[in-house]
């Protein structure tokens, strides 16, 4: 179950890449900051792919937690500061994330998995993308 050889991911050394054009908002603050999450990602993936001790695992996903929970308060912050008229749906959506990503990483914490689970790199993924490219870019439009 935990094998995947065949998986094409398997091989790139970034599990996630940064792409300007993808992901720049032109916010230079929040840019920043989604990489840095990216970053974390990275490293969390890496690590679990070449089987790093639990400990280990479970200190870069802290890592990636607060971050993430830092990443949320500062953009509010930011949405804020802009008089965003979206900032209430956008806090609501990333309080509904932080509760999904708090389920996996507990359950990836609490249980037996020694690596952690693809499932959650895929949420993780999914979530990065989805929210950068169609929510954070709405703040970033009405920054402009
Ligand atoms: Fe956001
Ligand atoms: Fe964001």
């Amino acid at each position: 179950m935990l094998a995947e050889r065949a998986s094409p991911v398997a091989q790139e050394e970034d599990f996630f890449k940064w792409d300007e054009k993808k992901f720049g908002l032109g916010v230079h603050a929040m840019d920043l900051e989604h990489q840095k999450l990216i970053s974390l990602m990275n490293q969390l993936y890496s690590l679990s792919k070449n089987k790093a001790p639990k400990p280990r695992l479970v200190m870069v996903l802290d890592q990636l937690t607060a971050y993430t929970i830092k990443h949320f308060d500062d953009e509010e912050k930011f949405m804020q500061s802009i008089a965003f008229p979206g900032f209430i749906t956008h806090q609501q959506v990333h309080k509904s994330l932080l509760e999904k990503f708090g389920k996996h990483a507990k359950s990836f914490k609490e249980g037996s998995d020694l690596v952690v689970p693809n499932e959650f790199f895929t949420f993780l993924k999914v979530w990065l993308q989805a929210h950068i490219m169609g929510l954070d870019r709405k703040y970033s439009e009405h920054a402009k």
